[in-house]
């Protein structure tokens, strides 16, 4: 927790967000995260004509993870346009929570978290492994 470079991972953040493509809400959404191996990842909120499928930040956030290298996520913020933080959506805690390094940190509107706090009692890959054994 102590050795995160969170003012890093807000820079990667505030970066990321001046790449959204946000015709429709014009909200912006910077993402990034720490790897495990120490790399810095990062994605924007990237909307679409027919409004529903339009993607999160943190979907291209996951999608940079396996593009370069893949890993699991140890710590990760999130801005919005003015570069305050924004809490991820009920869908992306549960993106996070699958890519997830245990005790994983969250920066949030109410301090920093853990993903088990932001996602309290997930379903998840052990949910799936326990059925089936
Ligand atoms: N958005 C994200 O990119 N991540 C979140 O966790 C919350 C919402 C985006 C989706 C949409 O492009 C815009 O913010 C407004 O909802």
């Amino acid at each position: 927790m102590s050795d995160i470079d969170w003012a890093a991972l807000r820079a990667a953040a505030n970066e990321a967000k001046l790449k959204a493509y946000i015709p429709y809400s014009n909200f912006p959404v910077g993402a990034a995260a720490l790897v495990d191996d120490g790399r810095i990842i990062s994605g924007c909120n990237v909307e679409n004509a027919s409004y529903g499928v339009g993607l999160c930040a943190e979907c291209a956030l996951v999608s940079s993870l396996y593009m370069t290298g893949g890993g699991k996520l140890v710590a990760f913020t999130c801005v919005d346009g003015n570069g305050n933080v924004l809490m991820p959506c009920g869908r992306c805690r549960q993106l996070l929570f699958e890519h997830s390094a245990p005790g994983m940190i969250l920066e949030t509107v109410s301090g920093f978290k853990t993903i088990d706090e932001v996602l309290p009692d997930a379903f998840g890959p052990r949910t799936l492994e326990e059925y089936a054994s």
